[in-house]
């Protein structure tokens, strides 16, 4: 399971807005290592935890993951934080990137009712890192959405936005004196397109239609939320940086044809366009080419509206410039062909269907012990 892997390395630049020359890493680059919440801490019911949707997945429907495993005790990290920060003194880490569960500190996801035994645990593991020189990272979300939320629409709600900006405000309330790096989620491309566009990962919606891009919207409006609460209430005083990190592979074109050229930003535009640009381009709001794609695709199939939704001039401008850095997590590439020979058959109406784009790797690439890791030439 993709889950138990992926979050294993990272490097962050803190000069991440300075140019240099030499090919060597600047004297303030951080080394460090990640994980998130539900992939290391165990204790899903410990302390006044609340139910989030991986233990709901997991506990009701067991089967969805190949070996019957779930997070409940994982790497116990909630009885051994200790024993876990001694082991990143040994690898020499400058710094370490985590995830908070949002149910250990909320536990019904909202901020009326405040876990203090789940914050406690936060404070313990930071001075902990903190007593060795260990910068924490903290990623507000790392895909466990805490479930009263997820029965009502989660991602999908459009008041999802007002609910994460609460949350992220606890957080950086409690924890934003010693923690100067925010990362808002980690990787929404699987959050919406694994959790709600398919099947793959928690709450496994499978709305193939519009699931990954009504999550898309909420998600980068929740992101410009929290990061202005930032700006606007914590920064003053606090001196942190808030972004987001997204799942960027690189997807080029199998030949230089203008095909191949266009299915190729067609597929970057589905993998991670959809959540980079709102933020980080120039214009804001959803990507054009697959907008545009996907409208003309829901008019054809009898939908009365675009199955992509468009942004108000209100919310694009919110979400606009909404950071201080751009975090990429980077695992491997694919080539994008549209020729016939590469087709894949996916669901109708869906994100790939929509960008009428066809990925493979060569035989000759190295293969890795994971399936979708492959070493490109
Ligand atoms: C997801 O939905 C598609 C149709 O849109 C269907 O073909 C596929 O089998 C479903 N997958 C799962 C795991 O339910």
């Amino acid at each position: 399971m993709k889950l138990a892997i992926i979050v294993g390395l990272f490097i962050i630049s803190c000069a991440a807005k300075t140019v240099r020359q030499e090919r060597s890493f600047p004297d303030d680059f951080l080394f460090g290592t990640a994980t998130a919440s539900y992939q290391i801490e165990g204790g899903w019911d410990a302390d006044g935890k609340g139910e989030n949707i991986w233990d709901y997945m997991t506990h009701n429907k067991a089967d969805v993951i190949k070996d019957l495993s779930n997070g409940d005790i994982a790497a116990d990290t909630y009885n051994n934080y200790k024993m876990d920060v001694e082991m990143m003194r040994e690898l020499g880490l400058d710094a370490y990137r985590f995830s908070l569960s949002w149910a250990r500190i909320l536990p019904e996801g909202f901020s009326h009712n405040v876990n203090e035994e789940g914050v406690a645990f936060y404070n313990n593991y930071i001075n902990e890192m903190l007593k060795y020189n260990i910068q924490p990272l903290i990623t507000l979300y790392h895909w466990d959405l805490p479930q009263k939320l997820q029965e009502l629409g989660g991602f999908v709600n459009p008041l999802f936005s007002d609910w994460f900006e609460d949350y992220a405000r606890v957080a950086f309330e409690r924890f934003g004196d010693r923690v100067k790096f925010w990362i808002t989620f980690n990787e929404p491309r699987e959050i919406c397109y694994e959790g709600y566009g398919s099947a793959t990962k928690a709450p496994i919606l499978n709305a193939t239609a519009v699931g990954t891009y009504l999550c898309a919207k909420n998600l980068v409006i929740g992101h410009a939320k929290a990061y202005h609460a930032y700006n606007k209430d914590f920064k003053p005083t606090q001196n942190g940086q808030c972004g987001i990190t997204i799942s960027v592979n690189w997807f080029g074109a199998a030949t230089d044809s203008e095909e191949d050229q266009i299915a190729a930003e067609l597929r970057r535009q589905a993998e991670w366009g959809l959540y980079a640009e709102p933020i980080f381009s120039q214009e804001g709001g959803f990507p054009k080419e697959l907008s545009e794609r996907v409208a003309a695709k829901s008019t054809e199939q009898g939908y009365g509206w675009s199955r992509m939704p468009l942004f108000t001039d209100e919310d694009r401008d919110l979400v606009k410039g909404s950071f201080d850095f751009f975090g990429v997590n980077h695992y491997t590439a694919y080539l994008v062909s549209a020729a016939e020979e590469h087709k894949v058959q996916y669901p109708v109406p869906s994100l790939y269907d929509d960008s009428d784009s066809y990925t493979y790797t060569p035989d000759e690439w190295p293969q890795s012990a994971s399936a979708w890791l492959k070493v490109s030439r």
